[in-house]
């Protein structure tokens, strides 16, 4: 977790993107600006918009901007978005994948009392991609684990329950079929857990893990876990909270942090100004936490929790009516 102190001004890296990005984005800064922080915004360009217009999808001047900035808000790319995203990551060194899984009121949630944190390994394991080989009959791909990853991984996840007040740290694996690779990532997680006594552990494989996730949520409240592991339980997370208008994520490096929506540019809704801009929110909220900024991140999640209690002013993909913009006025309205 980011241990900096907060600071007097802040320099943002805006990179709204493609489609329903940009509604969201401009959602999400308007309540920003209501907070009373200084933040400078220095926009940069990326996606599809920009690979037409300047030939690439990611352009240097972006990179740039991010690597100077305290942290990066990325709305969402097109079709582009593997080579903006999984670049920005790896130039980056963006080795945390933070996906929270929490239930919101008057949401399409299947539980009420689900408040959990995935934190997924995102340099390594099954998505070296490493398929170079194909043999006579198939294709073989690789699986990388390294101590050096896992370690920092499963700290990671150690200091953020830590700094978050959560009191257990669940690790998942596959280690009964994977001994060597996953074996060690469960032995590298007992060892890091030696240095958390006042935290509690448990490990689980990951295919008994992807039935618990449906039949007792609340029991989690972090779970730390390999790159591919990661990825789709993330995704079962997702769905057990309701909807892609809601679900944030970070991706952490060490001195580098981009937050974005789980969702990707919505062309089905693109320019109509009615795209769920929460989702986009509680990612700026993320940022907030990461710059240590928590009483303003408690205000706009609070004001978002009333907005969602109100039910009054809600987007189509929660069965209102109301427009990106007037859902954002409604949370400024609550701050
Ligand atoms: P999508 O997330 O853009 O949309 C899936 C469905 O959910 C659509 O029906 C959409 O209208 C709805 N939806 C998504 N976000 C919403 C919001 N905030 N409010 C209301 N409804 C919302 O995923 P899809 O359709 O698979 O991909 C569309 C484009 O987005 C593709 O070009 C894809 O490559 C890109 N993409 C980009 C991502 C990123 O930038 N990180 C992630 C996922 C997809
Ligand atoms: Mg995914």
């Amino acid at each position: 977790m980011n241990t900096s102190k907060t600071k007097d001004s802040y320099q943002i890296a805006v990179i709204p993107g493609d489609g329903i990005g940009r509604e969201v984005m401009e959602a999400a800064i308007d309540v920003l600006d209501a907070l009373d922080i200084d933040f400078e915004y220095v926009y940069g360009e990326a996606g599809d918009e920009s690979l037409e217009r300047t030939g690439t999808a990611l352009p240097d001047e972006t990179l740039e901007i991010i690597k100077n900035s305290d942290a990066c808000l990325f709305g969402a790319a097109g079709e582009t978005a593997a080579d903006v995203i999984v670049k920005i990551r790896q130039e980056m060194k963006m080795f945390a994948n933070l996906r929270p899984v929490k239930a919101y009121p008057n949401t399409n949630s299947l539980y009420d009392d689900i408040d959990f944190m995935i934190v997924r390994e995102n340099t390594e394991g099954m998505y070296i991609a490493d398929e170079e080989s194909y043999t006579d009959d198939g294709a073989i791909a690789r699986r990388i684990i390294t101590k050096e990853a896992e370690e920092r991984i499963i700290r990671y996840a150690f200091d953020y329950a830590c700094e978050n007040g959560k009191t257990k740290v669940t690790a998942v694996h596959k280690a009964n079929v994977l001994k060597k690779t996953d074996g060690l990532f469960r032995e590298i997680f007992y060892e890091v857990a030696k240095d958390y006594p006042e935290i509690a552990t448990e490990d689980f494989y990951v295919d008994a893990t992807a039935m618990y996730l449906i039949t007792q949520p609340e029991s989690f409240e972090v779970i730390v876990t390999t790159n591919l592991f990661g990825d789709i339980l993330s995704d079962e997370g997702a769905g057990l909270v309701g909807g892609l208008g809601l679900i944030p994520s970070a991706n952490i490096g060490l001195d580098a942090a981009l937050f974005e929506p789980v969702h990707g540019s919505a062309p089905d809704i693109a320019g109509k100004g009615i795209a769920n801009p929460i989702a986009m929110m509680l990612s700026a909220i993320m940022m907030l936490r990461y710059l240590g900024e928590n009483e303003a991140a408690d205000k706009f999640d609070n004001a978002i929790l009333k907005v969602l209690n109100d039910a009054n002013i809600l987007t189509g993909d929660l069965g209102g009516s109301a427009s990106t913009m007037e859902l954002a006025n409604e949370v400024k309205n609550n701050l």
